[in-house]
């Protein structure tokens, strides 16, 4: 079976589910809270290994309590965690969460001990990471980390996938223009682009430009709309399931958690992305980010009573 590097963060998501966000100076009661494994990389390697996908994760837990809890997570899901190490002195990231009755939400991140995944890392990691058939990037560590595993990615001939997540600005276009895969959602693709993205025509438009500057795939999530490829093999949109949505965090993880593994595994975009729109519609059905992405079983009881 082909590995899938994930060069990436992982959190502790503090999830409180809340009637409205608190003006300032308010105090406000809120009806739940649930602590959870999350962190994008984290997410989306997760996500792969429950669909059956061999994972191989790089990251930097802290000094804290969380930090055994996270190290069982992954390897309960059988990642290979040799090189998920502690960092003395600092804390692990943490994501305080806001979710919304109407399962929309609102999310901070701490890096803590993720900015500490440094380009050495890679370097120690070469020799397996060499053996893997493609790395996996998000943009909750350092951007000088990011950067390198391309570079390495390129190097060795290993296709590197990139979910520019949290969206940020000034991103090289050097780098961007090596990747095989960029996965942004609107947001993200306008901030990159530059411009105006609020509908799937203004993406296809936004992501032709990326692809004319050397990108090989870029696919664009538009949440309940679906996603739109547009890259090497042409142009078209995957449309989305309508469900009930209770939580949307860690959405756009499952779809790339779905997409890496069935890319990995026989290669085909069009299917992979259609696997992935049903798992992150699937995933948006539950609470929580990891606990509510489904495992193979579970996945299939969902696709089969739709
Ligand atoms: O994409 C969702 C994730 O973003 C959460 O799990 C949180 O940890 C932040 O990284």
């Amino acid at each position: 079976m082909s590995k899938i590097a994930v060069i990436g963060s992982n959190m502790v998501d503090l999830i409180t589910y809340i009637d409205r966000m608190p003006a300032q100076g308010e105090t406000l009661e809120a009806p739940g809270f649930a602590l959870g494994c999350g962190g994008k990389g984290a997410n989306q390697a997760v996500a792969a290994a429950k669909l059956g996908g061999d994972v191989l994760m790089l990251s930097k837990v802290g000094d804290d309590m969380f930090a055994d809890n996270t190290l069982a997570n992954f390897q309960r899901f059988g990642i290979d965690t040799r090189y998920v190490q502690r960092v003395p002195g600092v804390s692990s990231g943490v994501a305080p969460i806001f979710v919304q009755a109407d399962s929309h939400n609102s999310i901070l991140i701490v890096k803590g001990a993720n900015a500490h995944l440094l380009p050495a890392d890679i370097d120690a990691a070469a020799a397996d990471l060499r053996d893997c058939s493609l790395i996996v990037l998000q943009l909750e560590i350092n951007l000088a980390t990011v950067y390198y595993a391309i570079e390495f990615g390129r190097q060795h001939g290993i296709p590197v996938l990139l979910n520019p997540a949290p969206a940020l600005s000034g991103l090289s276009a050097e780098h961007l223009a090596q990747l095989d895969f960029l996965v942004p959602n609107e947001s993200e693709l306008a901030l990159i682009t530059g411009q105006n993205v609020d509908s799937p025509d203004s993406a296809r438009t936004a992501a032709r430009t990326l692809v004319a500057s050397g990108i090989r795939h870029v696919i664009v999530t538009l949440g309940q709309e679906g996603a739109l490829y547009v890259g090497e093999e042409g142009e078209f949109k995957i449309n989305g399931l309508q469900v009930a949505a209770r939580d949307t965090t860690g959405a756009g993880d499952a779809f790339i958690g779905c997409f890496i593994q069935h890319w990995t595994h026989d290669g085909d975009i069009r299917r992979a992305m259609e696997q992935a729109v049903a798992y992150s519609a699937c995933s948006v059905t539950a609470l929580g980010t990891q606990t509510s992405y489904p495992d193979r079983k579970a996945f299939a009881r969902f696709q089969q009573q739709r």
